[in-house]
């Protein structure tokens, strides 16, 4: 029993190109795993302008929005899904993935990173706006958008933990 992966919340996190070429995303993405969530998504891309003008376009009237695409633009970015869904594989149920997007906000922390509180990854890990390292959708609909956007049909994996132990 799977539950479908429309039922899920699920959030799209994308490192941005600091936090590649700074060599962060090994440790950005175990902050989420660590939290409990489970990855159903994973890739490195170099995003086109168009894509990067896509999903940003609510803050496209804003002073910064051309600097924020160049930044986006400038070199590849890891982008992943995130989804807490660990019981519905066995028992059908989607309610599992309420609050994932919520929770992995209070991770990221604050936009600004000198707002961000230690402990999140901005905070620990960032010190400008516009070098913030990280991005995590702000909404349920934002992170079904976003995924739409970022990932093709069949690059999302439902998969299952094996019942049998790794380590014997
Ligand atoms: P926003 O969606 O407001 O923040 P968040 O990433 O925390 O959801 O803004 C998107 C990105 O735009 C933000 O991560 C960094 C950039 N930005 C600036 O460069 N200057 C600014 O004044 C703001 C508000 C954002």
């Amino acid at each position: 029993l799977v539950a479908s992966m429309e039922e899920v919340e699920q959030t799209y996190i994308m490192i941005k190109p600091d936090g590649v070429q700074r060599g962060l995303v090994g440790e950005i993405i175990s902050r989420f795993e660590r939290k409990g969530f489970k990855l159903t998504g994973l890739k490195l891309f170099q995003c086109p302008k168009e894509l990067a003008e896509e999903h940003y376009k609510d803050l496209q009237s804003k002073p910064f929005f051309p600097k924020l695409i160049d930044y986006i633009t400038s070199g590849p970015v890891v982008f992943c899904i995130f989804a807490n869904l660990v019981n519905c594989i066995y028992f059908g149920k989607a309610w599992e993935g309420v609050g994932v997007v919520a929770s992995a906000r209070k991770l990221i922390g604050a936009t600004n990173p000198l707002n961000a509180e230690p402990g999140t990854i901005r905070g620990d890990l960032a010190v400008q706006t516009g070098r913030n390292v990280v991005h995590g959708s702000d909404s349920p609909d934002n992170g079904k958008r976003e995924i739409g956007l970022w990932f093709n049909e069949g690059e999302l994996c439902a998969w299952a933990a094996a019942l049998e132990p790794w380590l014997v």
